[in-house]
Protein backbone atom coordinates (compact mmCIF):
# COMPACT_ATOMS: atom_id res chain seq x y z
CA UNK A 1 0.00 0.00 0.00
CA UNK A 2 1.31 3.12 -1.05
CA UNK A 3 2.22 5.63 2.21
CA UNK A 4 -0.63 8.86 2.85
CA UNK A 5 0.07 11.87 4.45
CA UNK A 6 -1.07 11.66 8.07
CA UNK A 7 -3.49 14.77 7.36
CA UNK A 8 -5.43 12.79 4.55
CA UNK A 9 -5.44 9.60 6.34
CA UNK A 10 -7.32 11.43 8.61
CA UNK A 11 -9.80 12.78 6.35
CA UNK A 12 -10.37 8.93 5.57
CA UNK A 13 -11.28 8.26 8.85
CA UNK A 14 -15.19 8.57 8.83
CA UNK A 15 -16.10 5.20 10.10
CA UNK A 16 -13.05 5.43 12.89
CA UNK A 17 -15.06 8.92 14.03
CA UNK A 18 -18.42 6.98 13.94
CA UNK A 19 -17.05 4.31 15.82
CA UNK A 20 -15.61 7.03 18.73
CA UNK A 21 -18.63 8.83 18.87
CA UNK A 22 -20.83 5.50 19.03
CA UNK A 23 -18.08 4.58 22.20
CA UNK A 24 -18.27 7.95 23.60
CA UNK A 25 -21.66 8.34 24.03
CA UNK A 26 -22.13 4.98 25.26
CA UNK A 27 -19.29 5.50 27.74
CA UNK A 28 -20.85 8.58 28.39
CA UNK A 29 -24.37 7.53 29.28
CA UNK A 30 -22.69 5.16 31.34
CA UNK A 31 -21.48 8.15 33.60
CA UNK A 32 -17.53 7.23 32.29
CA UNK A 33 -15.48 10.44 31.70
CA UNK A 34 -11.93 8.27 30.86
CA UNK A 35 -11.80 6.97 27.51
CA UNK A 36 -11.06 2.91 27.90
CA UNK A 37 -8.56 1.77 26.56
CA UNK A 38 -10.15 -1.31 24.90
CA UNK A 39 -12.05 1.28 23.14
CA UNK A 40 -8.31 3.26 22.11
CA UNK A 41 -7.28 -0.25 20.91
CA UNK A 42 -10.30 -1.73 18.96
CA UNK A 43 -10.60 2.29 17.37
CA UNK A 44 -7.07 1.46 16.26
CA UNK A 45 -7.94 -1.54 14.61
CA UNK A 46 -11.23 -0.36 12.64
CA UNK A 47 -9.06 2.00 10.78
CA UNK A 48 -7.43 1.99 7.57
CA UNK A 49 -3.96 0.45 7.42
CA UNK A 50 -1.95 2.94 6.02
CA UNK A 51 2.09 2.22 6.22
CA UNK A 52 4.16 4.79 7.70
CA UNK A 53 7.65 4.79 8.76
CA UNK A 54 9.76 3.73 10.51
CA UNK A 55 11.14 7.25 9.41
CA UNK A 56 9.81 10.13 11.21
CA UNK A 57 6.83 11.47 9.88
CA UNK A 58 6.05 15.05 10.11
CA UNK A 59 2.93 14.97 12.81
CA UNK A 60 0.26 17.63 13.10
CA UNK A 61 -2.07 17.84 15.96
CA UNK A 62 -3.93 20.42 17.51
CA UNK A 63 -2.92 21.03 21.03
CA UNK A 64 -4.53 23.84 23.23
CA UNK A 65 -6.11 25.21 20.11
CA UNK A 66 -3.09 25.45 18.23
CA UNK A 67 -1.77 23.65 15.66
CA UNK A 68 1.53 22.43 16.05
CA UNK A 69 3.52 19.56 14.28
CA UNK A 70 7.11 18.08 14.63
CA UNK A 71 8.88 15.28 12.79
CA UNK A 72 8.86 11.60 14.89
CA UNK A 73 8.84 8.15 14.32
CA UNK A 74 5.19 7.14 13.86
CA UNK A 75 5.27 5.08 16.94
CA UNK A 76 5.89 7.84 19.16
CA UNK A 77 3.69 7.77 22.24
CA UNK A 78 1.29 10.80 22.55
CA UNK A 79 2.93 11.25 25.82
CA UNK A 80 6.72 11.64 24.18
CA UNK A 81 5.49 14.01 20.88
CA UNK A 82 3.54 16.41 23.61
CA UNK A 83 6.59 16.67 26.10
CA UNK A 84 9.65 15.77 24.00
CA UNK A 85 9.13 16.76 20.17
CA UNK A 86 6.47 20.12 20.98
CA UNK A 87 8.33 20.93 24.35
CA UNK A 88 4.36 20.91 26.51
CA UNK A 89 5.72 19.35 29.49
CA UNK A 90 2.50 19.18 31.49
CA UNK A 91 1.78 16.04 31.15
CA UNK A 92 4.08 13.55 33.22
CA UNK A 93 5.41 10.29 32.91
CA UNK A 94 5.13 8.15 35.72
CA UNK A 95 4.16 4.42 35.15
CA UNK A 96 3.93 4.83 31.05
CA UNK A 97 1.81 2.43 31.21
CA UNK A 98 -1.90 3.68 31.70
CA UNK A 99 -1.86 2.88 35.31
CA UNK A 100 -1.40 6.39 37.43
CA UNK A 101 -2.52 9.32 35.15
CA UNK A 102 -0.55 11.34 35.30
CA UNK A 103 -0.16 11.79 31.99
CA UNK A 104 -3.82 12.79 31.18
CA UNK A 105 -4.93 14.94 28.59
CA UNK A 106 -8.38 15.21 26.36
CA UNK A 107 -9.15 14.15 23.45
CA UNK A 108 -12.06 16.15 22.12
CA UNK A 109 -12.85 16.49 25.48
CA UNK A 110 -12.79 13.10 26.95
CA UNK A 111 -9.78 11.71 28.95
CA UNK A 112 -7.24 9.37 27.93
CA UNK A 113 -3.59 8.72 29.22
CA UNK A 114 -1.24 10.02 26.49
CA UNK A 115 1.00 7.31 27.07
CA UNK A 116 -1.24 4.56 26.32
CA UNK A 117 -2.08 5.74 22.77
CA UNK A 118 -0.08 6.75 19.66
CA UNK A 119 0.67 10.63 18.56
CA UNK A 120 -1.13 9.73 15.29
CA UNK A 121 -4.35 8.60 16.75
CA UNK A 122 -4.63 12.26 17.89
CA UNK A 123 -4.10 13.60 14.41
CA UNK A 124 -7.96 15.44 13.71
CA UNK A 125 -8.62 15.46 17.21
CA UNK A 126 -8.56 18.49 19.84
CA UNK A 127 -5.27 17.81 22.54
CA UNK A 128 -6.03 19.74 26.10
CA UNK A 129 -2.95 19.60 28.50
CA UNK A 130 -2.83 21.41 31.64
CA UNK A 131 -1.72 24.32 30.17
CA UNK A 132 -4.71 24.58 27.56
CA UNK A 133 -6.97 25.08 30.71
CA UNK A 134 -4.98 27.51 32.89
CA UNK A 135 -1.85 29.38 33.15
CA UNK A 136 0.01 30.61 36.02
CA UNK A 137 -1.22 34.39 34.96
CA UNK A 138 -4.69 32.93 34.17
CA UNK A 139 -5.59 30.05 36.76
CA UNK A 140 -8.91 28.53 36.17
CA UNK A 141 -11.53 28.56 39.25
CA UNK A 142 -10.32 24.53 39.97
CA UNK A 143 -7.00 25.52 39.88
CA UNK A 144 -7.00 28.22 42.54
CA UNK A 145 -9.26 25.67 44.17
CA UNK A 146 -6.74 22.89 44.54
CA UNK A 147 -4.30 26.15 46.14
CA UNK A 148 -7.36 27.23 48.28
CA UNK A 149 -8.05 23.26 49.71
CA UNK A 150 -4.14 22.55 49.67
CA UNK A 151 -4.98 19.63 47.23
CA UNK A 152 -1.33 19.06 46.49
CA UNK A 153 2.25 18.11 48.27
CA UNK A 154 4.85 17.48 45.33
CA UNK A 155 2.32 18.30 42.45
CA UNK A 156 3.62 15.55 40.42
CA UNK A 157 0.13 14.21 40.12
CA UNK A 158 -1.48 17.28 39.96
CA UNK A 159 -1.54 18.43 35.76
CA UNK A 160 -3.11 15.19 35.20
CA UNK A 161 -5.39 15.37 38.33
CA UNK A 162 -6.16 18.99 37.27
CA UNK A 163 -7.39 17.91 33.88
CA UNK A 164 -9.35 15.24 35.17
CA UNK A 165 -11.02 17.39 37.39
CA UNK A 166 -11.98 19.60 34.84
CA UNK A 167 -13.72 16.67 32.39
CA UNK A 168 -15.60 15.78 35.21
CA UNK A 169 -16.78 19.10 35.71
CA UNK A 170 -17.41 19.77 31.79
CA UNK A 171 -19.45 16.43 32.39
CA UNK A 172 -21.56 17.35 35.09
CA UNK A 173 -21.50 20.72 36.91
CA UNK A 174 -22.64 19.44 39.65
CA UNK A 175 -20.94 16.30 40.36
CA UNK A 176 -21.60 14.28 43.66
CA UNK A 177 -18.95 13.07 45.78
CA UNK A 178 -19.50 9.83 44.86
CA UNK A 179 -19.17 10.55 40.92
CA UNK A 180 -16.05 12.97 41.45
CA UNK A 181 -14.45 9.94 43.12
CA UNK A 182 -15.26 7.40 40.10
CA UNK A 183 -14.11 10.33 37.61
CA UNK A 184 -10.56 10.19 39.29
CA UNK A 185 -10.28 6.35 39.31
CA UNK A 186 -7.74 6.44 36.98
CA UNK A 187 -5.54 8.96 38.55
CA UNK A 188 -3.36 7.43 40.95
CA UNK A 189 -1.65 10.53 44.02
CA UNK A 190 0.86 8.96 45.77
CA UNK A 191 1.03 11.79 48.98
CA UNK A 192 -2.52 10.77 49.29
CA UNK A 193 -4.09 14.39 48.72
CA UNK A 194 -7.37 12.03 47.42
CA UNK A 195 -9.90 14.27 49.74
CA UNK A 196 -8.65 17.44 49.62
CA UNK A 197 -9.02 16.94 45.82
CA UNK A 198 -12.70 15.95 46.27
CA UNK A 199 -12.79 19.22 48.22
CA UNK A 200 -11.89 21.34 45.46
CA UNK A 201 -13.84 20.15 43.17
CA UNK A 202 -16.69 20.45 45.25
CA UNK A 203 -16.02 23.97 45.81
CA UNK A 204 -15.59 25.03 42.29
CA UNK A 205 -19.54 22.82 41.88
CA UNK A 206 -21.00 25.25 44.18
CA UNK A 207 -20.17 27.96 42.17
CA UNK A 208 -20.85 26.67 39.17
CA UNK A 209 -17.68 27.59 38.22
CA UNK A 210 -14.70 24.99 36.20
S1 LIG B 1 2.25 7.77 32.86
FE1 LIG B 1 0.46 7.41 31.68
S2 LIG B 1 -0.91 6.44 33.04
FE2 LIG B 1 0.95 6.62 34.19
S1 LIG C 1 0.62 15.50 45.18
FE1 LIG C 1 2.31 14.10 45.13
S2 LIG C 1 1.58 12.47 43.89
FE2 LIG C 1 -0.15 13.72 44.18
Amino acid sequence: MEDQPLDSAEKEGVSRRLFLQGAGAAAAAAGISRIPGEVLAEEARSREITELGPEAEKITLKVNGSDKSAAAPPSTTLLDFLRNDLGVTGPKRVCDRGSCGACTVLLDGRVVDSCSMLAVDAVGKEVTTVEGIGTPDNLSQLQKAFIEKDALQCGFCTPGMVVACTAILNENPKPTRDQIRDGLCGNLCRCGTYQNIVEAVESVSRTGGK
